[in-house]
């Protein structure tokens, strides 16, 4: 399967995309998480991607689609992939479509997980995470033995820096402003799936595998 995850910020797109990826083997390729690791190693793409980041901005387009073309040209998206967090953009969107008919590659389906505004809000100010392993861990749905406290290595845990209040209200202005419109690009192209995902985790997933059943 040729998958990509849309969704708002805190959607469950990371979560739903893992669990997927663990159950198919399929690649899992988040843009978000390439863009964090290049921050924290400091490279040229984390200087330049960090400071829109930090203010819940979008990295520009070219960044983007060069990490892409990249791993296309890699060979690392020929076995099935999950795309989450890109496209966001409608040129990324078109210049994905450009890139995947040069390619042979056909997208199967596009994913929309749908999530409440309030529910986000909620979700991404409980949102916690170990610098050391990267666990992930959410009060009040996941939370750790000791407050504060990865339970496998005991490493104090970090919130993300676009998970302020303020900023994650700007991300989703972003995301309306921005990555919306592409809900209705995919809707044209008859690949958009809509998925509620305001339920429990093991439900979404439910969701996701009878959609994705081949
Ligand atoms: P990115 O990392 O992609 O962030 P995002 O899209 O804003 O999404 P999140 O990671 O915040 O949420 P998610 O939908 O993955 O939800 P999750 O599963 O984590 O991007 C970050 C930044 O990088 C962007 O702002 C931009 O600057 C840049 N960027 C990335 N890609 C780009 C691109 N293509 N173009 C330009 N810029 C780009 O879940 C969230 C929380 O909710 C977790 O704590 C989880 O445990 C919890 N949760 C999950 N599911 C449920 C559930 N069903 N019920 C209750 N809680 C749940």
């Amino acid at each position: 399967m040729r998958l990509v995850f849309l969704g708002p910020p805190g959607s469950g797109k990371g979560t739903q995309a893992v669990r997927l990826s663990q159950r198919q083997g399929w690649l899992h390729l988040s843009t978000g998480d390439i863009l964090r690791e290049a921050v924290k190693l400091g490279n040229e793409l984390g200087r330049k991607a960090e400071s829109f980041m930090k203010n819940g901005e979008l990295v520009p387009d070219h960044l983007i689609m060069e990490m892409i073309r990249m791993k296309i040209s890699s060979g690392a998206l020929d076995d099935g992939f999950i795309l989450d967090g890109f496209p966001r953009t409608i040129p990324q969107a078109e210049q994905l479509k450009e890139l995947f008919i040069g390619n042979n590659i056909s997208l199967d389906m596009v994913i929309l997980l749908r999530v409440s505004d309030e529910e986000i809000v909620k979700r991404l100010s409980g949102r916690w995470f170990c610098p050391v392993c990267n666990a992930g861990y959410n009060y009040p749905l996941a939370v750790p033995k000791v407050t504060g406290r990865c339970d496998k290595d005991n490493a104090h845990l970090q919130r993300r820096s676009d998970d302020d209040e303020a900023v994650v209200v700007h991300r989703l202005e972003v995301y309306k402003r921005q990555t919306r419109p592409i809900e209705d690009f995919y809707r044209t192209e008859q690949l958009l799936y809509e998925i509620p995902a305001e339920s429990a985790p093991d439900k979404v997933f439910q969701a996701l595998l009878n959609a994705t059943a081949v």
